[in-house]
């Protein structure tokens, strides 16, 4: 085990306290009242009408893509730098996913890029809001308006991050959440799907319930529930929700450490970084981040392994993040081919994520500073955009 880990998850309240309650509730299973609390939290952080919470957020998109009726013959569009759930919700129902590239400076997908991708097939525009920050949500949303395509915000790092001061999660017909035990709150596993589109409420439910009305049954609407749809069992038990509604209702606390040690990265990194020509995470001025991930941005792969491997040996876990999707075994499936998005390609090489969690003490964050700013990364042939 390193002296600082990349990640840690922690308690941070009331988890245990909530479990019992659930347990003593003799309501374990999925939509108790700890979900439903859950439920009202996220509508009312995030300003959307419906959340339902999800067993992850590799579920909630599944979730999107049956409720879009995404199939055979459609594409949906999506960045190139992203995690694999973002390909294969879409891709388990037949649909090609479209690989677009990244801006350089937030890795956000590239409103351009994703216009000179849409086609008579284009189904959906999936966005990820790399590292907790927003994309440039004014852009696509007019592209997506102007061809009625809808939008679904992979939001799997972004809750409680805002673009001109709206909550991402908040302008896509549908959103995404991750509760894994990597993110900023956590029940283990776990995710959310926050629907923007009135339209898609009634079925969201229902696809969620294996395709029964069973909520409007619980809610006393049907005076029995049965198959009406297809559908699966996307409902986490209460005990998980329990679990989450603690660290939610830390989230002034987490926020503010989280901030902290992000700030103090910036700071302590920025003239190293200056130095040694690599990038830190930028924001742009209509955004506020959700201080999900801090990363640098190394000239070339070889000082990116030469870093890692520094940070190795000095007791620090440092790791890399997304391998380019569309040159994948699966993405070479799907036509994908080296130099099609060559932003991905070279920032994928070159990005190292830090050490960044709910209780990451100032003395071990300070260690992670002094270990990069003794770093010197070799004088080398750059492979940069
Ligand atoms: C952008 C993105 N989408 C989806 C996921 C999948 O989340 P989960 O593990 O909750 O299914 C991840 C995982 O980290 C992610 O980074």
């Amino acid at each position: 085990m390193p002296r600082v880990p990349f990640n840690r998850a922690i308690l941070t309240g009331a988890e245990m306290a909530y479990m019992q309650e659930a347990i003593a509730n003799m309501h374990v299973s999925g939509d108790g009242p700890f979900t439903k609390r859950v439920h009202r939290l996220l509508e009312s952080l995030v300003g959307v009408p419906k959340a339902l919470l999800t067993t992850s957020c590799t579920h909630a998109l599944e979730m999107a893509a049956l409720l879009l009726d995404v199939g055979p013959g459609d594409e949906v569009i999506m960045p190139a730098f992203t995690f694999v759930s973002t390909a294969n919700a879409f891709v388990l129902r037949g649909a090609r996913p479209v690989f677009a590239d990244v801006r350089p400076d937030t890795l956000n997908v590239d409103p351009a890029q994703i216009e000179a991708r849409i086609s008579p097939r284009t189904k959906a525009i999936v966005v990820v809001h790399y590292a907790g920050i927003g994309c440039d949500m004014d852009a696509i949303g007019t592209i997506a308006a102007a061809r009625r395509i809808p939008i679904v915000e992979d939001n799997a790092h972004g809750l409680l991050g805002t673009y001109k001061g709206k909550p991402l999660g908040s302008f896509g017909a549908m959103a995404t959440l991750s509760f894994h035990e990597t993110k900023n709150f956590t029940c283990g596993e776990g995710g959310a799907l926050l629907i923007n589109d009135g339209r898609f409420i009634e079925r969201a439910e229902i696809l969620r319930e294996k395709g029964t009305d069973r909520s409007r049954f619980f809610r006393g609407e049907v005076d029995k529930y049965g198959w009406i749809d297809v559908g699966s069992s996307y409902l986490p038990s209460d005990l998980l929700a329990a679990f989450l509604l603690a660290q939610l209702e830390s989230r002034d606390r987490i926020q503010a450490h989280r901030r902290r040690v992000w700030d103090g990265y910036r700071e302590g990194l920025s003239e190293w970084a200056r130095r040694s020509d690599v990038a830190l995470p930028h924001v742009p001025a209509e955004c506020q981040p959700a201080f999900h991930l801090f990363f640098l941005l190394l000239p070339s792969l070889d000082a990116r392994q030469a870093l890692v491997a520094f940070l190795k040996a000095r007791g620090i876990a440092a790791p890399f993040h997304y391998l380019p999707l569309h040159v994948s075994p699966m993405g070479r499936r799907f036509g994908g081919r080296p130099g099609e998005c060559p932003v991905v390609e070279s920032a994928s090489d070159r990005l190292v994520r830090l050490p960044l969690y709910n209780d990451l003490s100032e003395a071990d964050q300070q260690h992670v500073v002094e270990a990069i700013n003794a770093f010197v990364p070799a004088v080398e042939s750059t492979s940069r955009f």
